[in-house]
């Protein structure tokens, strides 16, 4: 019952950008989602987790620099798999990354966006009913210590988003967001509205809002640990979680 459900759910991962914040790490040239973890690609880890959670298709964003090399690393592990890529020309930012898979998703389809570099100890999903979901978005929300690090979101007590902001200096909650994002079709209409922000990206967190301007952003918490593998120091920490 569950995989025929999860059927109804494209798995998009966002794997273009280029991770320049572990450039030269363990000698790495090329891009983060390509780094070694634990004798690994660090995509083929994401593929992975997502098969774990029942996900069974799949859209890769890739760097078109580096983007026949992270198709063949991921044929080889998962001939099988039903994988579609696609490239995104620029890192424009997280939003105009899931742009890009517009045409692979159909119409009746919901899509779960994860960023590459995002691994869980639990599925978040576990507690997501897709069979009730209609309209709207999801996000996932876990309490850090270093919320500035992050987008960060502020809740009411019955899980709805009042508000996401980017790596705030002053956040209005130590509610992080994690790189896992539940869409329905609405979004690929959503993000054509949206302007590049100060540091001139498509924001993930104002494609968000757009639904929290609708009123239709609703949070999970997540339970156990939750890494964003974007520094040297948390892909340690992922390889000492993984092992
Ligand atoms: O990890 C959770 C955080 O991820 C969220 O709390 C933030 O709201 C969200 O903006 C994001 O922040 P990061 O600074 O960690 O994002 P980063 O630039 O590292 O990009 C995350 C992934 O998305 C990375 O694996 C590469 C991919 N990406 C990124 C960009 C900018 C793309 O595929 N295309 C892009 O243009």
């Amino acid at each position: 019952m569950y995989s025929l459900v999860v059927r109804k759910l494209k798995s998009v991962i966002a794997a273009g950008g280029l991770g320049t914040r572990l450039q030269n790490f363990r000698e790495n040239d090329s891009t983060k989602i390509l780094l070694d973890v634990l004798g690994v690609p660090m995509i083929n880890h994401q593929i992975n987790q997502l098969k774990n959670w029942g996900c069974e298709d799949f859209v890769i964003i890739i760097n078109p620099d580096f983007g026949d090399l992270i198709k063949k690393v991921t044929i080889e592990a998962f001939p099988n798999l039903n994988i579609q890529f696609v490239i995104q020309n620029k890192p424009k930012g997280i939003s105009h990354a899931l742009k890009q898979a517009e045409s692979c998703i159909y119409e009746d389809e919901k899509i779960l966006f994860i960023l590459g570099d995002n691994f869980f100890e639990n599925n978040p999903l576990e507690d997501f009913d897709l069979n009730s979901f209609k309209k709207g978005a999801y996000i996932f929300t876990k309490s850090v210590k270093n919320p500035e690090e992050f987008g960060v979101a502020e809740l009411d007590k019955s899980g709805n988003v009042l508000s996401i902001e980017e790596k705030p200096q002053a956040p209005k909650s130590n509610q992080a967001v994690v790189g896992v994002y539940i869409f329905d079709e609405t979004v690929f209409q959503k993000i054509n509205t949206l302007t590049p922000s100060k540091r001139g990206e498509y924001e993930i967190t104002d494609l968000c809002n757009l639904y929290v301007n609708q009123k239709n952003c609703k949070n999970f918490l997540i339970d156990g640990w939750w890494i964003d593998a974007g520094t040297p120091e948390r892909i340690i920490e992922l390889e000492e979680k993984l092992s």
